[in-house]
């Protein structure tokens, strides 16, 4: 299988990139902003910047599009930079997609939803609450709308490996090891599943060899609030210095509106891969503090 991988320098994409090769599939994975080792530039908002990859050339049989601009407050006040970093950008690789023959996949979110009744199966219906979800759905529409077949991955509460360590798991983890004071104000009634981007990676490994199309979601086994995930990391920590107050959403007067009862509940991979065994937030800690 020849995969290539937009944004290859981020949570998910990397982690795709590792397990793919570790599966000797041919990979190639590209960054825009955050240089990699063994990454190539690509820049999805301009198929003709000069410095691009070319990818027709190079013909993928999947385009992997984990490029993305994630920071859900910042779109709800920069509605058309949003537009144009998840809409846009998918259609344009859509198009190099179609040129090539390749099979588009595109990682999706729970932000597709209210929040008033998750977790969510894959046929629940959809009615985002901000710019971020409603550009989400725009974009995962315009790929399973497409001529080519297109795959669907709708994750949340990401957490894993990644070079620059942004997530809020690895961050929590990052500042108890340096022996930072920690002040968390985390709101106790946002609830979804932690997610291994390991697992999103090795699901995602079955997905396509089976050649499957469609929407899946792919979420860790855990469904708890972002103060019970705080608490579970700090276990770990017992020497931690950090307050941790749980706060109501609404306290915390965001930009954007979130769904509470988010997440996920996984009726089709989990009734096609019955023996797939997630990791959760423990196997995750386990392994980075030995
Ligand atoms: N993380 C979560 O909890 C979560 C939850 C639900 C859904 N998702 C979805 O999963 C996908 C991957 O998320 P992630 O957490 O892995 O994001 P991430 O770590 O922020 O990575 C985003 C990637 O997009 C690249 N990128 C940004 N602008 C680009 C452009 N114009 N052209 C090409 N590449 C560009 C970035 O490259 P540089 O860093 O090199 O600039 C980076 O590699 C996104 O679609 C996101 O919406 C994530």
């Amino acid at each position: 299988m020849k995969v290539f991988i937009v944004g290859a320098s981020g949570l998910v994409g990397s982690n795709c990139l590792q397990h793919f090769n570790q599966q000797h599939w041919n990979v190639k994975g590209s960054y825009f902003s955050f240089p990699q080792d063994g990454l190539v530039y690509f820049n999805t908002l301009d198929l003709n910047d000069a410095q691009n990859f070319n990818l027709p050339d190079w013909k993928p049989d999947v385009i992997l599009h984990c490029g993305a601009l994630t920071h859900v407050d910042y779109c709800e006040n920069h509605e058309e930079e949003s537009y144009q970093k998840t809409v846009q950008s998918t259609k344009n690789l859509l198009n190099v997609g179609r040129q090539c023959g390749a099979k588009m996949v595109y990682l999706s979110t729970d932000y597709l939803f209210d929040g008033t009744d998750g977790p969510y199966t894959e046929d629940a219906p959809v009615k985002p609450l901000s710019v971020y979800g409603r550009h989400k759905l725009a974009a995962e529409q315009a790929v399973l709308n497409a001529e080519n077949p297109a795959l669907v991955l709708r994750v949340t509460n990401v957490y894993g490996h990644e070079a620059r360590g942004k997530n809020f798991v690895a961050r929590i983890v990052q500042q108890c090891q340096d022996g930072v004071a920690l002040t968390l104000k985390l709101p106790y009634d946002q609830f979804a599943n932690p997610t291994n981007a390991a697992d999103i990676a090795r699901c995602l490994f079955l997905l396509l060899r089976d050649n499957k199309t469609g929407i899946y979601n792919i979420a860790g086994t855990d469904y708890m609030n972002r103060v019970a995930l705080a608490q579970r990391v700090l276990q770990y920590f017992p020497k931690a210095n950090y307050s941790l107050e749980a706060i109501s959403t609404a306290s915390l007067a965001q930009p954007a509106a979130r769904p509470l009862l988010g997440g996920f509940v996984m009726k089709k991979f989990s009734t096609e891969y019955p023996e797939y065994q997630f990791s959760n937030i423990d196997d995750y800690l386990k392994t980075i503090i030995k």
